[in-house]
């Protein structure tokens, strides 16, 4: 089981560096790996605070090429050397407000493997894409633009259950999570309105293989909560 904390613009290094000191004292389960994925500026302070525990800290975005004229944009060799492990790619918020493609997903994942980081791709249907029947060509779509790799995890995120207190049902998560598999028989975790009441339902269907947490990862009590409602 993997539970990854994504705190989208939350947290700046102040407050990043007092959740990692209370992550580092929380009573977090060894059988989970448990990853926070900061915003930029707070990776450093999320790095250093966690430097010798079993929590790893990754990014929420990578570009796909390794330096260039790209404002705004941040390589997997920067990140690499503030000791990032891994990054998010491909958020539904990244998709929806920046342009993001299944292209250029996929090019900033194979970027950020090539540079040895791991990966969470994201994925997931609209409402109108849900309604209109077409959720299982939407995933089939954005998974087969990826390669699977040792490294990399999928994370269904249906667009319409993020931060709207909207989760899919243990059983429409069972049923995506097979459609991604189905492509890349890769780990694949649910993402949307994720909550420390929820987190055990939807973590024992067999092909749910953990968590991504918005809102409920930003307080590092619901957010231990959930890392341990994960435990087998
Ligand atoms: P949420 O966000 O848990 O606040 O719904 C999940 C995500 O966007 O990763």
């Amino acid at each position: 089981m993997l539970i990854a904390g994504n705190w989208k613009m939350f947290k700046g290094p102040d407050e990043a560096g007092a959740f990692c000191r209370a992550l580092r004292d929380a009573d977090l389960p060894d059988d989970v790996d448990v990853v926070v994925c900061p915003p930029y500026v707070s990776l450093e302070a999320a790095v250093q605070t966690l430097a010798g525990t079993e929590v790893g800290v990754f990014a929420q975005n990578c570009h796909w090429e390794l330096e260039g004229a790209f404002t705004g944009e941040i390589s997997a060799p920067m990140l690499h050397e503030l000791g990032v492990y891994g990054t998010l790619v491909g958020h539904s918020e990244r998709r929806q407000w920046f342009g993001e493609t299944d292209e250029t997903v996929a090019q900033r994942v194979r970027t950020a493997l090539a540079q040895g980081l791991h990966v969470i791709a994201c994925v997931g249907e609209s409402e109108a894409e849900r309604e209109a029947g077409e959720t299982d060509a939407v995933l089939r779509r954005q998974v087969g633009v990826l390669e699977a790799d040792e490294n990399l995890v999928i994370a269904y995120e249906p667009v319409w259950a993020i931060g709207t207190g909207k989760t899919a049902t243990p059983e429409m998560a069972q049923q995506a999570h097979e459609t991604i598999k189905s492509v890349l028989d890769l780990p694949v975790l649910y993402g949307g309105s994720v909550k420390p009441d929820n987190a055990a339902e939807l973590m024992s269907q067999p092909a749910v293989d953990g968590a991504l947490v918005g809102g409920a990862s930003l307080d590092v009590e619901s957010f231990a909560a959930i890392c341990r409602a994960a435990s087998l």
